[in-house]
């Protein structure tokens, strides 16, 4: 029955079929020039789709999509691995090595103490003189430099001169790349087996903090940090940067202690000093954070004294932030007392957000919470494709996220960079920046790494030029520089940017 009542229809779509080929009649196949409406109407909504680009710029991004199309059909497509087995894949990228010349713009979220590669830190800063290591009983390594035996702390061997130890040794190389391992996640073993779960990983990120503290804290080396720092930052071809800093105390040799306004005075001083001595870098400003594990009486007392800090230091004091682990850590909500200001107090909020999978969390509610305390900006925003309502505030207002792809990889939020939820975000010109969070930490540096998981990884073939360009000018048009400063921020890095043009292409 099924089949007679079938056959009349076979019968006409050969019919069909015959005039077609014949070309008797049209078929209703879409119209090509509306297709081709379609596809351009989609490229010019993604990020710099309404860019117009000169002569060279045109030349310049066909090189660029050539260069994509071969870096794609690789097997061993970086963007696809784990950062840690890819990075000495992306180092022979000619993407990548392009996008170190790039003028990129300013660096937005990157933290206090995870600005400068490792190997610094070991090799020049673990040779100074009084420098004293113990161990903990987790296997986690402690600094203290001081110009006595200092008092023990709990949990770790007494305290060692580095020096002795390394006179002891027979081969020091060990012992620096045992030191090196404990003051970064970076590893050259299979990551995950390392690092199987976000609760290992994240408790790797503390103990490697802890480990740090001691060596970056101290007076001299805190300075030198922060100049080298930003030398790591200008070699990348990054202009200006905005820093998340705890401004915690800071030791001399001897044990006395600075203050917060002593710490952003020095930040203010080295920024000045780096400026006159790199008359192309634009500058640096300091984002106030406080981790968000205190509680409700801790937090009133740090607020009261950002709001001070702003204050005394307007210049160089952009806002204030929580760091830590969101899932672990008190939603935003929790602190709202705290963070309810008088309407004449002025502290803009730069709060790390919807850096989670916690989907339906109270956690996961940081996205909106800091919309409604008007953040300027959010960390990260991960999770905001799941958030409709924070997605559109965030876009009315013009609050960009700061997209760091390295870290929501390494922290396990993300495996195959192809996948991050910022690739559906940056094609529909969702405000936005690049950044690299901790690049040390990660074994990353500057902000080039994260611009190819962004460029290569996640902005597919689509992404072009256009993409780089805008998303360099979004790092200057969302700092929280005044409009004056980024109209001269802005005339410097064009500059730049017409040069690294015209150097690229033939
Ligand atoms: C350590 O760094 C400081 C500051 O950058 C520099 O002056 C010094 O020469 C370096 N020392 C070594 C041993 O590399
Ligand atoms: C020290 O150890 C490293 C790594 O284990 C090795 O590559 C190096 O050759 C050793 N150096 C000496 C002088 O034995
Ligand atoms: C940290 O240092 C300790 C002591 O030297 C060492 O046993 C441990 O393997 C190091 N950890 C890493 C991850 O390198
Ligand atoms: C809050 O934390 C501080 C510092 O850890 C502590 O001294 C204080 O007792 C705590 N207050 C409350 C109410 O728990
Ligand atoms: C946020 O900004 C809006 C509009 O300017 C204002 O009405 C509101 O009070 C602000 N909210 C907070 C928590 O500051
Ligand atoms: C987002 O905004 C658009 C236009 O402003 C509106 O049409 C849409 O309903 C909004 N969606 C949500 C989930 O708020
Ligand atoms: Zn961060």
């Amino acid at each position: 029955m099924a089949d007679q009542l079938q056959r009349p229809y076979a019968a006409a779509a050969c019919l069909l079929l015959l005039q077609y080929l014949t070309g008797g009649i049209s078929m209703s196949i879409p119209d090509p020039k509306y297709r081709e409406a379609l596809i351009k109407l989609e490229t010019s909504m993604q990020t710099g789709g309404q860019l117009v680009l000169n002569d060279a710029e045109r030349r310049l991004d066909s090189l660029l999509f050539t260069m994509k199309q071969k870096e794609i059909a690789r097997p061993d497509f970086p963007p696809t691995m784990h950062f840690f087995k890819a990075r000495h894949l992306i180092r022979t990228s000619p993407i990548f090595n392009l996008l170190k010349k790039m003028p990129k713009g300013g660096a937005l979220h990157v933290h206090d103490f995870s600005m400068v590669d490792v190997e610094w830190l070991v090799k020049n800063v673990t040779y100074r003189p009084q420098c004293f290591m113990c161990v903990t009983d987790k296997q986690s390594i402690r600094f203290i430099f001081s110009s006595q035996l200092p008092k023990p702390l709990p949990h770790c061997s007494p305290w060692t001169l580095l020096e002795n130890l390394r006179a002891k040794m027979i081969n020091i190389t060990d012992l620096d790349n045992s030191i090196m391992g404990n003051l970064t996640l970076f590893t050259d073993e299979d990551p995950e087996t390392v690092y199987p779960s976000q609760d290992v990983v994240w408790d790797r990120f503390e103990q490697t903090f802890l480990a740090l503290w001691g060596l970056v804290t101290y007076a001299p080396v805190f300075r030198d940090y922060y100049y080298q720092g930003l030398t790591q930052f200008y070699m990348d071809n990054v202009m200006y940067l905005e820093l998340r800093a705890l401004l915690p105390e800071i030791y001399e040799l001897d044990g006395s202690t600075h203050d917060a306004a002593w710490t952003l005075k020095t930040y203010q001083e080295i920024t000045r000093q780096f400026t006159a001595d790199h008359p192309d870098f634009y500058g640096a400003r300091i984002i106030f954070t406080v981790h968000r594990g205190v509680n409700i009486t801790t937090m009133k007392g740090v607020v009261e004294k950002a709001v001070k800090l702003r204050r005394d230091f307007t210049d160089v004091m952009a806002g204030f932030d929580l760091v830590g682990r969101e899932d672990r850590g008190r939603p935003l909500w929790y602190f709202r007392e705290a963070l309810s200001l008088p309407k004449n107090v002025i502290l803009p909020f730069f709060f790390h957000a919807g850096e989670t999978d916690l989907e339906g969390t109270e956690v996961d509610q940081n996205l909106l919470d800091a919309l409604l305390f008007n953040t300027s900006r959010i960390g990260h925003g991960f999770a905001l494709p799941r958030h409709p309502v924070a997605k559109n505030i965030s876009r009315k207002r013009g609050v960009a996220l700061e997209v760091c792809p390295i870290s929501n990889q390494v922290l396990k939020l993300v495996n195959d960079m192809r996948n991050h939820p910022a690739a559906a975000l940056m094609l529909e010109n969702h405000p936005m920046v690049i950044s690299s969070d901790d690049p040390a930490m990660f074994g990353a540096c500057g902000l080039s790494y994260d611009f190819y998981e962004a460029f290569v990884g996640f902005g597919g073939l689509r992404s072009n030029l256009g993409t780089l360009k805008q998303l360099a000018m979004n790092s200057i048009k969302y700092s929280s520089l005044t409009p004056e400063q980024q109209k001269k921020a802005l005339a410097l890095w064009q500059r730049r940017w017409d040069e690294f043009v015209s150097n690229n292409v033939f």
